[in-house]
């Protein structure tokens, strides 16, 4: 059988080489294709395109599997704690005892934010989306460390700057919270673990210290969880993007935030609950939501739907769904956006509609039902994915780099004016 790719155009022929994932995906080296054709490939959205290879995250759409580093994210979610995840998802393999201490010790020790940062975050309006604060302070946060600035992927400063941002993120993510919400900062306990600490720093209040509850420690656990690493997602290409100009860390995964924010990425575990809220508010049935997301002429859509990559289900949004009856049995919590969730995802399995596109529950579907029940307040809640996400934006970074890849230029198909002489104002 032929490992080349034929390609007849303009009365000629080309050949160009085929490839093999470690999971069978197939592709074409299309690399030759503009030199020695004069064509490019079309593919806006990139549904088609492969950027780059990669050896952290496995997505297989078709059979809604998602395996981080090998792992499958079911066991992952089961049996592993954030740290360990983002560990596994940065440097590729499991740590082991030793080199979880020194990873978790490392977490501890980068929690505070240096005095003068903490000093910016009164200078942002009350009103000012966490998502926005979130990207500038992590920009920020690299002027208070300039030792990390160098643009390396390995090494004692690749560690520190890894860490720093795992750590920083959630302080930054719990201020600027606490500001907005006019309460008093809580700083980071060294006493507590990951998830606990930002627990903290979230709901203590002076002289009345957040007992974590282990309950919701671990489900914000699960949560962090499944969302450490998606592969090249939008907000993750924009962290590859602006990192193959050999821009540093700090300001790549600042910039995969801002990428994050938009409603279509992680903006939509906001318009999730946004969407159940107005269902519950207006007295319509769920099928009314349905109607009008069917509507060609409208331009709603069932958040928390569809994915590019996912058609069969995500199984990422199996596993919350799951957790999140768990959870507010546990804390004893009725929560009537749940029911509406339930109706809304059993009447679009038997709708053709979604049956023949594939539309079906993603990861933001349950998980702001989950973040509701702990206490996230909802403006918060992409900022909660970017701290799940974090692992996955350095890994990417790290990676770039590592395969030193070219800096990233797309070509374009140019659609505009033909050339024309200047007209003097005189004369337009
Ligand atoms: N509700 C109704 N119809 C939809 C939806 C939806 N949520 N999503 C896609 N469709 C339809 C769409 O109208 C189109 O129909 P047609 O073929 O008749 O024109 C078809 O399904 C394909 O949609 P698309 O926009 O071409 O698909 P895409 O791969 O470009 O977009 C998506 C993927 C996730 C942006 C899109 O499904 C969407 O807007 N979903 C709602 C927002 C959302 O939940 N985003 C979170 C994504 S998962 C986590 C993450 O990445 O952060």
């Amino acid at each position: 059988m032929s490992n080349k790719a034929i390609l007849n155009i303009d009365g000629k022929t080309f050949e160009f080489d085929t490839g093999i994932g470690s999971e069978n995906e197939k592709y074409i080296d299309i690399a030759p294709l503009r030199p020695e054709t004069g064509y490019i490939t079309l593919d806006p959205g990139f549904g088609n395109t492969g950027s780059c290879f990669s050896s952290i995250t496995y997505v297989d759409g078709t059979n809604g599997i998602l395996q981080l580093r090998g792992y499958p994210i079911e066991e992952l979610a089961e049996k592993a704690s954030f740290v360990e995840v983002a560990y596994l998802v940065i440097y590729g393999k499991l740590p082991d005892e030793n080199e979880l201490k020194n990873f978790a010790a490392g977490l501890k020790e980068h929690a505070p934010l240096h005095t003068n940062l903490e000093h910016h975050f009164s200078g942002f309006p009350k009103s000012a989306p966490p998502m926005a604060i979130l990207s500038a302070m992590l920009n920020l946060v690299s002027c208070f460390h300039p030792e990390v600035l160098d643009v390396t992927s390995d090494g004692a400063e690749f560690d520190k700057t890894a860490t720093l941002l795992l750590s920083k993120v959630r302080t930054i993510a719990a201020f600027a919270y606490r500001m907005a919400a006019g309460k008093p900062i809580n700083h980071p306990n060294p006493n507590l673990g990951y998830c606990g600490n930002f627990l903290h720093m979230m709901f203590s209040d002076p002289y009345q210290e957040h007992m974590v509850s282990p309950v919701v420690e671990k489900a914000l656990n699960l949560f962090l969880i499944l969302h450490a690493d998606h592969e090249q997602n939008c907000s993750t290409s924009t962290v590859r993007v602006v990192g193959s100009s050999r821009a540093n860390l700090f300001s790549s995964v600042a910039a995969g935030v801002c990428a994050l924010w938009g409603p279509l990425h992680g903006g939509a575990n906001i318009g999730v609950i946004n969407m159940l809220e107005d269902i519950k508010a207006s007295g319509h049935k769920p099928e009314y939501y349905i109607e009008k997301a069917k509507d060609k002429n409208d331009p709603y859509r069932l958040m928390g739907f569809g994915h590019r990559v996912y058609k069969n289900f995500d199984p990422r949004s199996i596993i919350l769904k799951k957790q999140v009856h768990n959870l507010l049995a546990e804390l004893n919590i009725e929560d009537n956006l749940l029911d509406i969730a339930l109706e809304l995802e059993e009447t679009t399995l038997k709708d053709d509609f979604f049956i023949s596109r594939n539309l079906y529950p993603n990861v933001d579907f349950y998980s702001g039902i989950l973040l509701r029940a702990i206490g996230i307040p909802l403006n918060m809640y992409t900022v909660m994915f970017s701290i799940g996400r974090m692992p996955g934006w350095i890994a990417n970074w790290k990676e770039l780099l590592d395969h030193k890849q070219r800096i990233s230029r797309p070509r374009q198909i140019y659609t505009g004016k033909t050339r024309r002489p200047y007209i003097s104002l005189m004369e337009r």
